[in-house]
């Protein structure tokens, strides 16, 4: 095992405590850990993780490492590793780069020293790694089997590269598998990002205004949240069709000048940069709280922030910067612009996390049996993975569902 960079191995008993924990809503990660632990059908195959380093990530990278894996995880993002996590999984034998608030070039040092390992699979979250892998060490292309991406940039990410015809090696968009998208990006997302802004900033949000910039998978669940608990919500789209469906979910649609007006707090979530600049914040009023959920740390325009105010900016409270403008009123920005629900909170809820992440193991296990087999091109898993995902998710909580009758499946190939 290779030397674990991480802040400090002292804190492992605080995150084995968090792993315990969250291993006892897993249930499909339970199932494959007991599944393949005894088979190991990962043996002697190398494993990059890249994802949110925190509780759920950990339990998934240990199932892989019982699965017979020789796993290295990194964190996805500077502010969503969680040092003790990341001890943790040192005290149990994986191999860990990853420090909660690195530096950018710390990161990607972190990155590099993961494909060291010259993998034979890789999890992305992002797109960094993949990123890397084309830019500076193609050399380690030849001999990796593919990979899977977590988030929705990702894939964009991907998209790109693949028409480009320049994707090196078959990647698998487990974002875009229903039991992902329509549950961790709209739910999952919907849940933590409003944990994140109400631990953080310990405000009501019921009776205020909130201003939700995208309406695509996770900014319905962020919209759909917040007037659940008693806000009024505005909608800012660039899709007509977007900006139409929330209407008719019962928002209200406007763009962001006007929308920054009447915004108490406002979530970015929509992988595009500059959506909250210079020109809105000088509108907005005094005590407006911003959060940006979206993968990337460009959404919000901190560097705005910054030239747009006249006194020092200082910590409010943990994970807040407060900014004052020449107008007097204060903008306070929270987790510096990251993504607000890993930065300020522990990322999604556990069950929802249990499901995406029962689709990258099989992600991982479906390129390992069809190795030497797939194109350099970006694949969505199967459907039937999706439904055994969704079936067992059931089963594991306990709730049937009807089946057709032979009757019924004549009639509907038929009729
Ligand atoms: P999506 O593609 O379903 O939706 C994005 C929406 O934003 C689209 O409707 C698009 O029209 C809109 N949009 C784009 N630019 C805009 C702009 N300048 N102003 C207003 N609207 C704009 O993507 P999804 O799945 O909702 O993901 C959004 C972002 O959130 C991505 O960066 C993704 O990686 C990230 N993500 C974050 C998670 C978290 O835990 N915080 C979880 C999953 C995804």
């Amino acid at each position: 095992m290779t030397e674990s960079i991480i802040y400090d191995i002292n804190l492992a008993a605080e995150g084995r405590q968090k792993i315990n924990w969250v291993k006892q809503y897993m249930p499909m990660l339970n199932h494959l850990n007991r599944l393949y632990s005894q088979t190991k059908p990962f043996k002697e195959t190398n494993l990059v993780v890249t994802i949110h380093l925190e509780a759920k990530t950990a339990y998934l990278a240990e199932v892989l490492h019982n699965a017979g894996a020789n796993v290295i995880v990194t964190g996805s993002n500077p502010l969503s590793t969680q040092n003790d996590v990341a001890a943790a999984l040192v005290k149990e034998g994986i191999t860990v780069y990853a420090k909660y608030d690195c530096s950018k070039e710390e990161y990607d040092t972190y990155l590099d020293k993961a494909l060291d390992l010259k993998p034979d699979l890789l999890i992305d979250d992002g797109g960094d790694l993949v990123n890397m892998l084309h830019t500076k060490r193609a050399d380690l292309i030849g001999s990796l089997i593919g990979g899977s991406e977590e988030t929705t940039t990702g894939v964009n990410r991907l998209k790109a590269l693949s028409n480009q015809g320049k994707l090196a090696f078959p990647m698998i968009a487990v974002n875009d598998s229903h039991c992902k998208y329509l549950f961790d990006n709209r739910y999952g997302t919907g849940q933590s990002v409003w944990d994140g802004i109400m631990r953080t900033t310990n405000l009501s949000v019921a009776g205020k205004t909130v201003v939700v910039s995208g309406y695509g998978w996770c900014g319905k669940g962020v919209s759909m949240r917040a007037k659940g608990l008693g806000a009024n919500v505005i909608v800012t789209e660039i899709d007509p069709i977007k900006a139409i469906e929330a209407i008719f979910d019962g928002f209200r649609v406007m763009t962001m000048e006007e929308a920054a007006l009447h915004g108490d707090f406002f979530v970015t979530v929509t992988g595009c940069k500059d959506v909250i600049a210079k020109r809105h914040m000088q509108l907005m009023k005094d005590g407006a709280v911003l959060a940006n959920a979206g993968h990337f740390d460009v959404e919000i325009n901190v560097h705005d922030l910054y030239e747009l105010s006249v006194k020092p900016v200082y910590e409010a409270r943990r994970n807040i910067l407060a900014f004052t403008l020449a107008n007097g009123r204060k903008i306070n920005l929270l987790g510096e612009g990251r993504l607000v629900n890993l930065a300020c909170g522990d990322g999604h809820p556990i069950e929802v996390m249990d499901l995406s992440f029962a689709m990258q193991f099989l992600a991982m296990k479906y390129l390992l049996d069809n190795k030497g087999k797939l194109q350099n091109t970006l694949y969505t898993l199967p459907a039937e993975l999706d439904k055994k995902v969704a079936s067992l998710k059931l089963k594991s909580s306990g709730i049937k569902i009807d089946c057709l009758t032979d009757d019924q499946v004549f009639y509907l190939n038929n009729e």
